[in-house]
């Protein structure tokens, strides 16, 4: 009787879970990892409210792969060889939090992909061959908090990609092939906390790109190609707690100006160089190599020079001037006057 019972509980269990992966009802669990897997598994239970399909050998995940799917929350694909998500294939995920596409061979996103998830929190698309990102690709991810590109191959992002999404506390872009930050890309992001843009190819910010980040905790930008910066870049920050700036590993041109944008930066209060001790000098030829620290007041020593040559020669031709201006009123004086008068 109890064994007959048994049979038909795990028979129900069976009925419902694919071939090669695990479930665990009661939990609402479906484990398929590491199984070898090379397609999206049709009959998972309705009820899963996790879905790990990591490490298998995915290459697309065809449309409607997850239909009738409501209860899931959490879905990993990371570590498969995914380059393809059909049209429709993210549909009815309307309650997912959690997806996980890292560690695959995504060059782009459909249009669609985010028509239905509209509930997700977490994006993971870390390790992926994305090249470049445009509107709506990301229209309707208007929940989301955590965002990860890091280690693609992007190097642009469309400006508006990312307007949707004001609730963005964490983006990483880290590892990319970024060379503008541009005015604009960021404009919405009233809440963001954490930037990371280090590893890119950055070598110039635009005056607005960074206006206005309100909330912004952390700015890494360690790793581009930043020779110079305006200080007013840096004026849309104004988090109330301090937000802490990451620039070493640039080739900063160490020369006057330099010393006096890093001098305001470090001047204001809720603006912090967190490397300032780590910053090396890309150029001039002759400072190459010394740290912005070390050189410091001397970088405006030879403009200071100048100004004071230039400043005592102005001086020295003026009285010159003037001398001679003496002289010469003096001896106009002294000639007699021709008419006899
Ligand atoms: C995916 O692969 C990367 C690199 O090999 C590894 O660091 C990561 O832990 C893996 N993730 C999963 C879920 O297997
Ligand atoms: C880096 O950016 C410069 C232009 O700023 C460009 O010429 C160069 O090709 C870029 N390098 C890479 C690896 O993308």
């Amino acid at each position: 009787m109890w064994w007959a019972a048994l049979l038909l509980l795990s028979s129900v269990g069976v009925a419902s879970c694919p071939g090669r992966c695990l479930c665990f009802p009661s939990s609402n669990l479906v484990n398929c990892q590491s199984r070898e897997l090379t397609r999206v598994p049709q009959r998972v239970p309705h009820g899963a409210w996790l879905v790990d399909l990591s490490r298998n050998r995915l290459t697309e995940v065809q449309g409607h792969a997850f239909t009738g799917l409501w209860s899931l929350r959490i879905l990993l694909l990371s570590n498969n060889s995914i380059h393809v998500l059909e049209p429709q294939s993210l549909s009815s995920l309307q309650f997912l939090e959690t997806l996980d596409l890292s560690f695959n061979r995504l060059e782009r996103l459909p249009p669609d992909f985010s028509q239905s998830l509209g509930s997700l929190l977490e994006l993971r698309l870390q390790h992926n061959l994305l090249v470049h990102l445009a509107p709506p690709t990301m229209d309707r991810l208007e929940n989301l908090r955590k965002l990860d590109l890091g280690h693609n191959l992007i190097r642009t992002l469309e400006a508006g990609l990312l307007n949707r999404l004001g609730h963005l506390r964490y983006l990483n872009l880290e590892g990319n092939r970024l060379s503008v930050l541009e005015d604009g890309l960021l404009a919405r992001q009233q809440r963001l906390e954490v930037l990371r843009l280090g590893h890119n190819n950055i070598s110039l910010m635009e005056s607005e790109a960074l206006a206005p980040l309100p909330a912004l905790n952390l700015l890494g930008l360690r790793g581009n190609r930043l020779e110079h910066v305006h200080f007013r870049v840096f004026l849309g920050l104004r988090s109330t707690s301090s937000t802490y700036l990451q620039l070493s590993f640039n080739p900063w041109t160490c020369d006057c100006e330099l010393h006096r944008v890093f001098g305001k930066i470090r001047h204001v209060r809720y603006l912090r160089v967190e490397d300032y001790e780590e910053i090396i000098c890309g150029g001039p030829a002759t400072l190459a190599g010394a740290s912005l620290s070390s050189l410091d007041g001397r970088l405006c020593l030879a403009e200071t020079s100048a100004v004071l040559v230039i400043t005592l020669t102005v001086v020295l031709a003026v009285i010159c001037a003037l001398v001679k201006a003496k002289r010469s009123s003096a001896s106009k004086r002294s000639v007699p006057d021709p008419l006899g008068n």
